[in-house]
């Protein structure tokens, strides 16, 4: 799979280098492509924003560097556009999913007020939202779904860790614990040390649904 992510701040991208995400890159499962907008303004002072017609506060993205920067990463519009946005439909894990079965997925940042609606008409296909609050950029916003799309693709993480886990079956996950057995006078649940797999099993399923029911019901 390959992730290519328009945006005016690069750097901002670092993170994804290190840990599961960057050793998948460096061992070719997966590729990230990190493109900055800046590199394909026509304007001879390299400027990409400019004030919003109708007044305002801010300053809006203007189309031509975005439009220019999917065209010339995107050709032939094979790849999934998708423009990170608060007004998006709400990022869930059953669009995870989803966007895994694409090979190419583009993600577009806006940054300031937002981007010339006309950029986005003509050169994105969907708008995703992380969540109910405004952020500076949609820079966090595409990492969280390039890191929550990578799990998924193959040989990232091993089978065993994606098959029981929250959102699975609609349920949060069950508690884990690992030694020592008692740690400041809390114990490890008795029936996680007894070997009986079924046990374990019907515990761990009592467990997901008492989280859900406290912290999430409406998955219920
Ligand atoms: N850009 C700013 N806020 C955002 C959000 N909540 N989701 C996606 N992109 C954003």
């Amino acid at each position: 799979m390959k992730i290519t992510i328009l945006t005016l701040f690069p750097e901002m991208f670092a993170p994804l280098t290190s840990s599961i995400i960057g050793r998948a890159c460096k061992e070719g499962k997966l590729e990230i492509k990190i493109v900055d907008i800046r590199d394909y303004t026509e304007d001879k002072h390299k400027k990409c924003d400019d004030y919003p017609f109708g007044g305002g506060a801010g300053m809006v993205m203007m189309a031509q560097p975005v439009g220019s920067a999917i065209e010339a990463v995107d050709p032939d519009h094979t790849a999934r556009r998708i423009y990170l946005s608060p007004k998006g439909q709400t990022f869930k894990q059953e669009k995870v999913y989803e966007l895994v079965s694409y090979d190419h997925i583009v993600l577009l940042c806006g940054h300031y007020e937002g981007i010339d609606q006309r950029a986005i008409d003509l050169f994105v296909d969907e708008e995703l939202s992380i969540g109910d609050y405004v952020l500076t950029g949609g820079e966090l916003a595409a990492m969280v779904v390039a890191d929550a799309a990578a799990r998924y693709v193959d040989g990232v993480l091993s089978p065993e860790s994606l098959v029981q886990e929250s959102f699975s079956e609609n349920l949060l996950e069950y508690p884990h614990y690992t030694r020592p057995v008692e740690y400041r006078g809390l114990r490890v649940p008795e029936v996680l040390r007894s070997g009986n797999h079924a046990e374990i099993d019907k515990w761990r399923r009592e467990q997901s649904l008492a989280v859900t029911k406290k912290n999430r019901p409406d998955l219920l």
